[in-house]
């Protein structure tokens, strides 16, 4: 029988909560489709970080690397300085695991899970690869004469060739894989961020590789515009890391809210990192009113990674079919009990014969 090792890491707010229920769904599909997963769960995050002063140490760094995949609940809290935990456990896993592919698959399940009107569940599915290495993320900032009158902050945006093209290649390997538009939309803002240009030229380059796919541009800007007005234009997408994390935030609403979305943070071939793309919601922790949705399709696009295909895509069409015959009826906070979503999923995935040999 395969077995897993799992680096499970809860975190902050309602991370913890909504990571057990993932959990259980993880044991559900284990028991159903015959295999295991050895579960190590780290302490890291802001409570720990309050008690100990420790954020991520190094031992326990190099052990989490040692896994077949990791799990993430959540990660930030107020008590703690700004991006100091989220640098400390979010960006160092994605930096030093080399996690280079945001992949933020955005998918509407049922028509009234959407706030733009009239858009059905075959308008919105695409996925947007966002490069999760450099950008504005690479550290690359400064401030000169701090706290003075004329002081001057920068920060950098970092474009290696190797990063965009990996990402970019990437992308297309993905839309041959869908059965849909088979198209990637480059989006840039090279128009006025003129070193993006390395994004549309290498994008022009390697397309070529790709004759079966076909490519369309848009600006960050108009990307927004059309993701709201029409986002059956997109399948797949490919932006820098900055643009990713903010109209992966627009996907995750026209899909239904943050409660419903998932990612993965992606080195084909490597240890790479699972996590609902909500943040810790602390003043909702502990009240058992979190969605754990989207934190149960990370744990489904995690078993899809590992080579468990068919558990992570039955997970999924668990929860298309409870959102359409409204047994789950929202995602919102508050919706459901997290419990109650958690036993409800893990419970569909029970129903399944298990399998033979
Ligand atoms: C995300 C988050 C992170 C990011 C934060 C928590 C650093 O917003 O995963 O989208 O900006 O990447
Ligand atoms: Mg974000």
């Amino acid at each position: 029988m395969k077995e897993y090792e799992i680096a499970v890491i809860g975190g902050d707010g309602i991370g913890p909560e909504v990571t057990r229920e993932a959990m259980k769904v993880l044991d559900a599909a284990a028991e159903v489709y015959g295999f295991k997963t050895r579960r190590t769960e780290y302490p890291f995050g802001t409570e720990h970080y309050l008690k100990t002063k420790e954020i991520f140490p190094e031992q326990a760094f190099s052990e989490v690397r040692g896994h077949d995949a990791i799990y993430l609940g959540a990660i930030g809290d107020p008590r703690a300085p700004v991006g100091m935990i989220e640098f400390g456990i979010i960006a160092k896993l994605r930096f030093e695991l080399d996690l280079y592919v945001n992949l933020r698959p955005i998918r509407l399940y049922d028509e009234r899970l959407c706030p733009l009107k009239g858009k059905t569940p075959a308008d919105i599915d695409m996925v947007i690869c966002r490069e999760n290495t450099e950008g504005a993320y690479s550290g690359s900032y400064g401030y000169t004469h701090k706290g003075l009158e004329n002081e001057v902050a920068t920060q950098v945006m970092v474009h290696t060739r190797p990063a965009v093209e990996r990402i970019i290649r990437y992308a297309f390997e993905l839309a041959r894989t869908r059965n849909k538009k088979k198209t990637v939309t480059m989006i840039d803002k090279a128009n006025a961020l003129r070193s993006q240009d390395i994004w549309t030229r290498v994008f022009a380059d390697v397309a070529k590789d790709y004759p079966d796919i076909k490519t369309e541009h848009a600006y960050i800007d108009a990307a927004c515009m059309w993701m709201v007005k029409n986002p059956e234009w997109f399948d797949v997408a490919v932006c820098e890391n900055l643009f990713g994390d903010i109209i992966t935030d627009l996907g995750a609403m026209i899909q239904g809210g943050m409660g419903i979305a998932a990612s993965g943070n992606i080195h084909p071939g490597k240890v790479s990192l699972f996590e609902p793309i909500h943040g810790s919601a602390p003043k909702y922790a502990g009240k058992n009113v979190a969605c754990p949705v989207a934190a149960i399709l990370a744990a489904g696009m995690m078993l899809d990674y590992l080579g468990e295909k068919q558990a992570g895509a039955r997970i999924e069409d668990i929860v298309v079919d409870l959102v359409r015959t409204r047994r789950i009826t929202g995602v919102n906070t508050g919706d459901h009990p997290t419990d109650f979503l958690g036993n409800l999923v893990a419970g569909e995935l029970r129903k399944v014969p298990a399998r033979v040999g």
